[in-house]
This record gives C-alpha cells, structure tokens and sequence, in this order.
C-alpha cells in the first residue's frame, strides 16, 4: 500500500452525510487538494451506461473495464475525471448515475482497480480523500479518519434541498428511498463496504450546520500537526 509521505485526510460516510462540502472546505481552508472517489464510481457508471451494459452485470463491466481508461486530473486545484480521454465531470451527477454507480460499486474488480488509482493520487499530494472504504481500505494508514453521519431523513431533505435550488425536480420519498437503497448496497457489499474505521472520529452532522463540521475537523487536524 506504500507509505504516505503527505498529509492524509479520509472522510467517509454514507449518502447525504457532507462529505464532499466538508471536503471541499477543508480543502480549501488548508491549501490541499481533494479526492472525490465517488466521482470515479459515478464515471464507471456512466460509461456502463452509455454502452447500454447492466451496472448489475459482473462480467460486461468486468470487460468494460478492461478495454476503458478512466483517469483523474487536477486542473487548477479542481478534480476531472476522464473516461477514454473524455472529460465527463459534468455528466455524472444524475440520479441513474447515482443509482448506477451504487450497482457498479459491488463489484471486486471495478473496487481493486479505482483503489489503486486513488492510493496513486494520495502518494502524490498532501490530500483529503472521501468516498466509503477509505480509512478502512484505501489508506488504512491515513494520518485523520472522520466518519460523518446523519440521519437517514436529514439526508433525503437535503438533497431534496439542493434539487430543489439546481432547478432539479424530485420527490422527497424516492430520494428517502434511492438513499435506503444506496446505504443497503454500501453496508452489505463483500469487498469493502462502508464502514466506521476503528481509528476513525465520528461525527454526527444531524444537528450540525457545515461551518460546524468543518470547524470540528479543523481543531483536530490543526491540533495534531501542532503535536
Ligand atoms: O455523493 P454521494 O454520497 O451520493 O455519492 P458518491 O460519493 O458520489 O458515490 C457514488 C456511489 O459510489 C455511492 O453510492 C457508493 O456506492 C460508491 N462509492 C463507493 O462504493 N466507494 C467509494 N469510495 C466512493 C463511492
Ligand atoms: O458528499 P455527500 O453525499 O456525503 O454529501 P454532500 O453532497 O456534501 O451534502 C449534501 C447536501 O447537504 C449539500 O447540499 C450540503 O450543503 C448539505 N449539508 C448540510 O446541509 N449540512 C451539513 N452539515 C453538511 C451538508
């Protein structure tokens, strides 16, 4: 797995819990860069997709894998994912995608394969990282694990909320539902499912605005590098 030499934040969680507006803050409170993983399952999924090729399906996607190169760049301290030299950071927000990205996520290759990747990434830069399995998986060895959590119900109302303001229409229930569905797929998957890190800070952001979570991770990483 190779030794860190950089400074190394995991942030996992489920769904809706923050982490990528947490990540992005800290990110930019400490001058570091951002992993965001899920962006490179979503991007799986969506060329799964456009081939028309069941995310459910080990061995299609196994295939696709194989003859697909999926790369990340930084361009101006902000993450791209290419899929064959495409760049389709734009495209894999959809709700299918998120779905699809859930499915895909299952499987042992697609997971060795983006972890690899993702190790790669964090050898390269003083970096936080979020996604499901990284304080767990990817990098066991991270220097601060965070955990976020919040209700099932907060979650669905918040991305119901930021729907809302994207012009994006939705119902409350079936986010409330893909939400179910996504934390089901992410706990009970054999490789890596999500998972609170033993070493890992758990912090519930129910009742929690985004400053707040962000201030609380920031007293522990500026504490620990005064040590
Ligand atoms: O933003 P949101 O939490 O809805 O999803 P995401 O972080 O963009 O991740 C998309 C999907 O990829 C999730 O439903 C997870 O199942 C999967 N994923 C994963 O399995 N492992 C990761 N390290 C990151 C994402
Ligand atoms: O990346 P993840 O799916 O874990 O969550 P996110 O996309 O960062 O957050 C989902 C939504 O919840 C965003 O619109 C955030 O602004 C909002 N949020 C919040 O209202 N309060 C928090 N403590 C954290 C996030």
């Amino acid at each position: 797995m190779g030794n860190l030499t950089h400074l190394s934040i995991a942030l996992d969680g489920p769904a809706g819990s923050g982490k990528s507006s947490v990540a992005k803050q800290l990110a930019n409170e400490l001058n570091i860069h951002y992993l965001d993983t899920g962006a490179m399952y979503r991007a799986v999924a969506f060329a799964a997709l456009e081939k028309g090729i069941d995310p459910k399906d080990a061995a299609t996607v196994e295939s696709l894998l194989k003859a697909t190169s999926i790369t990340v760049h930084f361009e101006q301290g902000n993450q791209r994912v290419y899929i064959d030299d495409i760049d389709v950071t734009a495209n894999i927000r959809t709700s299918a995608v998120s779905n699809a990205a859930s499915d895909i996520a299952m499987h042992p290759s697609v997971r060795y394969k983006l972890a690899e990747m993702q190790r790669a990434v964090a050898s390269q830069y003083d970096i936080v990282v979020d996604g499901r399995d990284i304080g767990t998986f990817v990098l066991p060895e991270a220097e601060y694990k965070f955990f976020l959590t919040a209700s099932e119900e907060v979650r669905a109302k918040r991305r119901f909320k930021e729907n809302k303001e994207n012009g994006i229409p939705s119902e409350l229930e079936d986010l409330r539902m893909e939400i179910k569905q996504r934390d089901y797929n992410d706990t009970h998957r054999e490789l890596a499912p999500l998972k609170q890190a033993e070493d890992a800070i758990k912090i519930d952001s129910s009742d929690l605005t985004l400053e707040e979570v962000v201030g609380a991770i920031m007293s522990y990483v500026k504490g620990g590098q005064q040590s």
